[in-house]
């Protein structure tokens, strides 16, 4: 593509210019599962990505504003995986050991959902505040005694916080820092909570290995950003602050956690040096390997398209296992309305029974699944794909395949 004929933007972090590398078109709130009544009124927005010239942030070109994603309904719950479940408690546990293990010391989570982390922490009987702005998780987490605070993190509710509680030794976030365009605030509200020698934590899904494994479906109204160590390092500096460690992780289909301290408190690990080497050798944020990416985006949609449209001809029961928020991309992107995918089968009460947003497949409980119900089970919840094909065996002995996409178009 010419440098004309690429849209272009301002960075959210920066300032600096976005070029965009890959458009994705006319998308709905991924998180939004619809009753039929809801239909006509469905929010739309688009879709495309670009990267930053000056600071090497890949972000959305257009935001959503935070209150249509996150509110009383807001219907993904964290406990729903087991996976996460015990990621959760291995986190909580290796602060309790660490930073927590002072007298009263005092932890944020930031996007703290049905509360899978706190409550470890709150066990501990370390003290703990959530915030979280979605009413029912927030309520989940409140029914587990925990603390949670139902506002959105950012400078004026950092302050006041502040206030009451005095300084945090950990400010955590998991999952929900790639969420908030407005990045700038985030890091005012940790430098008025966070105590001297205190660390922001946050793990996200890792850039490197959305463009490995072209999981684009990475990418939808909900995350905003797409980190790099790189890049999370110019904004920490940029905002007072540095990037003290960096920690590869396998979920939700491999993120990083970065650790962030006030500029000269930590001495940073050689592992951070080591990512960034890694980035620029593999020109994570050149729009060379960036167009690449974006070229091997619209083979999959083809390659996805062709499979589907064969079973459908061969009369073949095509449906799919997991309604994530990833899945609306791809749905949406390549057209997988019902006429090739049946229903989509989820554990989560509140999109059971519901319609999945753009393509309108109906949900339905995993109970539901099984080799009686599927030839076929497009497997959208693919980053669970171990702990979902351990208690579906079933499914596979009596000859269903698994299709994935993830990072091409197979069948299992
Ligand atoms: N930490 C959980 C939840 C991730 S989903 C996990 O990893 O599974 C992202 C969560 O962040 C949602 O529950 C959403 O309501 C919340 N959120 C979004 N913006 C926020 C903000 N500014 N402050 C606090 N929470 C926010
Ligand atoms: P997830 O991939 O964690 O996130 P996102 O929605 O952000 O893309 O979502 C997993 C979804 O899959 C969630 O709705 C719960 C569902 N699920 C099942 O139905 N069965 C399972 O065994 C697991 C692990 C998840
Ligand atoms: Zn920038």
């Amino acid at each position: 593509m010419t440098d004309e004929a690429r849209p272009s933007g301002a960075c959210q972090v920066c300032d600096g210019r976005t070029t965009g590398f890959l458009d994705l078109g006319r998308q709905p709130l991924s998180d939004r599962f619809l009753t039929e009544a809801d239909l006509s009124t469905e929010f739309f927005f688009h879709l495309a990505v670009g990267v930053c010239e000056t600071c090497t942030m890949v972000q959305l070109m257009e935001a959503v504003p935070r209150e249509q994603m996150f509110h009383e309904d807001y219907p993904y719950y964290s406990s729903g995986s087991e996976t996460m479940r015990k990621h959760f408690a291995d986190t909580a546990r290796g602060f309790l050991e660490a930073e927590l293990s002072g007298p009263d010391s005092f932890f944020v989570e930031i996007g703290s959902n049905d509360g899978v982390l706190l409550a470890t922490v709150h066990e501990a009987g370390v003290r703990h505040l959530g915030f979280e702005p979605s009413g029912k998780v927030a309520a989940a987490a409140r029914d587990r005694g925990l603390r949670v605070r139902g506002d959105f993190f950012e400078e004026a509710t950092a302050i006041e916080v502040r206030a009451s509680d005095g300084p945090a030794d950990v400010i955590y976030a998991a999952n929900t820092i790639c969420h908030i365009p407005y990045l700038r605030s985030i890091f005012l509200g940790v430098d008025e909570l966070l105590a001297p020698e205190g660390i922001f934590v946050f793990e996200d899904p890792y850039l490197g290995d959305i463009l490995d494994k072209t999981s684009f479906d990475q990418i939808y109204d909900e995350h905003f950003y797409f980190f790099s160590a790189r890049s999370v390092a110019a904004m920490a500096a940029r905002f007072g602050f540095e990037l003290v460690d960096v920690e590869r992780l396998p979920v939700h289909g491999g993120e990083v956690r970065y650790t962030i301290a006030r500029a000269g408190v930590r001495r940073p690990t050689a592992a951070v040096a080591e990512l960034i080497a890694e980035e620029d050798a593999a020109g994570v944020a050149g729009l060379e390997r960036l167009e690449h990416f974006a070229t091997k985006v619209n083979g999959i949609r083809t390659d996805l398209l062709a499979l589907l449209e064969q079973l459908k001809a061969d009369g073949k029961r095509v449906v799919a296992y997991g309604a994530t928020a990833k899945s609306a991309t791809l749905a949406n992107f390549c057209g997988i309305g019902p006429d090739l995918v049946s229903w989509v089968c989820d554990t989560t009460p509140a999109k059971q029974g519901r319609l999945t947003p753009g393509t309108h497949l109906p949900v339905r409980p995993a109970s539901e699944f099984s080799s009686e119900s599927a030839d076929y089970a497009l497997l959208f919840a693919w980053n669970h794909a171990e702990e979902i094909m351990a208690k579906e065996q079933e499914f596979r002995k009596a000859g269903g395949r698994w299709i994935l996409y993830v990072p091409d178009v197979h069948l299992k």
